[in-house]
């Protein structure tokens, strides 16, 4: 934020399912943070997925898609579920999300997965193999790809078998896109272990040949930052056998977006899990998980993914490492003290257990940190 005294604005999308639960967990945080710091901001609530559709008649309408490019920041919650599933391609919720990335341009998506030591008991992993907690962060590129490239169905020609009608999906990415991507990795590298593993599929796909290519050329400016190349296969592998021999881990859009829900699964739950989307006009966070359409409405999803967002976007829009780390470690304390939410054996509801976090930063005790 470079413009003086003017309160950040931050732009809140609570979307679909457990997404408005878990939001508001995460603005109960926020706002104690912003008390306990001195911290002043406005928040804008707008309609966004599936909400959207219902309301406007698309997922992304036109008022929410300026507030957001003028904002500050962006907490969205989470968008999707049965009720839109069968809507035509462009009017689905996640098209609603694939929009916002590409149009804040937030290509770089930083999602660290965490098991504090004292935690361990939460991974389904074997003690052994999780012993001394897990830190391993994300960046998965959130802008290319897969997902944007052009898409179509081939029909089948007149008379012809129905079998033969086909779809594409066409992955394309610039050198620049890479190039761009893979420098936050190695910033972040280089200020954590300096280990990089850079996460493709070159025996296969040309992307990932440039990918490569790209990435060790980028990789000279570095000579601090040790960097490894791993096929993805290999990794989702290694994720689960030896997590522990990862520190940053920087891949593709597609690639992230599985890796990242098994690095959820193996510190307990992906309702752990935060991410910041940076390299934007505004940036953007949202918890890694969807809007679990099979326990919406009943108060019981965890909060933490969109608490520990609120955490990211204190650091990086806010500029207030002390307010994130404040913020970290009270999490790190209500969980520690056996306050768990349902999908980790607990019986914490998503309101209360954002009013423990809120208390523990309002308390103000940083132990731990
Ligand atoms: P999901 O992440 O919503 O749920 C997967 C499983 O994890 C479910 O069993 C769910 O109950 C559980 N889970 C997820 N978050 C949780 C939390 N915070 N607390 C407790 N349990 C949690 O994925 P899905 O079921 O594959 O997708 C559901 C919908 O969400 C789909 O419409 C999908 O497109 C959408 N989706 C949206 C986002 C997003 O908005 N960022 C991300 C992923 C999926
Ligand atoms: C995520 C989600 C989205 C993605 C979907 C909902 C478009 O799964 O943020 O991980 O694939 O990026
Ligand atoms: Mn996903």
């Amino acid at each position: 934020m470079n413009e003086g005294h003017r309160r950040p604005v931050v732009v809140v999308l609570p979307g679909d399912g457990i997404g408005p639960e878990v939001t508001a967990a995460g603005l109960a945080v926020l706002a104690s943070a912003a008390k306990r710091f001195g911290l002043e901001y406005t928040c804008r609530e707008m309609p966004f997925g599936g909400r959207a559709v219902d309301l406007e008649g698309e997922p992304f309408p036109e008022a929410t898609r300026r507030a957001c490019l003028e904002a500050d920041a962006v907490l969205m919650g989470a968008v999707g579920g049965p009720a839109w599933d069968k809507l035509p391609a462009e009017l689905r919720p996640e098209r609603g999300l694939l929009a916002i990335r590409r149009e804040l341009g937030a290509y770089a998506n930083v999602r660290p997965i965490r098991l504090p030591p004292a935690l361990v008991r939460l991974s389904p992993l074997r003690p052994e193999i999780v012993e001394g907690g897990l830190d391993i962060v994300f960046v998965r590129e959130l802008t290319g790809g897969l997902y944007f490239g052009p898409k179509r169905r081939i029909p089948p020609a007149a008379g012809e078998d129905p079998a033969s009608e086909a779809a594409e999906d066409v992955m394309r990415y610039s050198a620049a896109e890479v190039r761009r991507v893979a420098e936050v990795a190695f910033a972040l590298a280089a200020g954590r272990s300096g280990r990089l593993v850079s996460v493709d599929k070159e025996n296969v796909l040309a992307c990932s040949r440039l990918w490569r290519e790209t990435v060790t050329r980028v990789a000279e400016a570095w000579p601090r930052v040790a960097l490894e190349h791993m096929y993805v296969d290999n990794c989702a592998m290694q994720l689960v056998k030896n997590p522990r021999r990862f520190d940053v881990i920087l891949t593709e859009n597609t690639f992230g977006d599985i890796l990242t829900d098994l690095g959820g699964a193996i510190v307990g739950s992906l309702g752990l899990c935060p991410s910041a989307s940076l390299g934007g006009r505004a940036g953007l966070y949202e918890p890694v998980h969807g809007s679990a359409p099979d326990i919406a409405g009943r108060g019981t999803a965890n909060p933490v993914g969109s608490i520990l967002s609120v955490a990211m976007m204190l650091r990086h829009t806010f500029g207030r490492e002390d307010a994130a780390r404040a913020v970290e470690s009270a999490v790190d304390r209500v969980l520690t003290a056996g306050r768990l939410t349902a999908d980790l054996g607990g019986s914490v509801g998503t309101a209360e257990f954002g009013r423990y976090v809120a208390e523990e930063v309002a308390r103000g005790d940083n132990r731990g940190v």
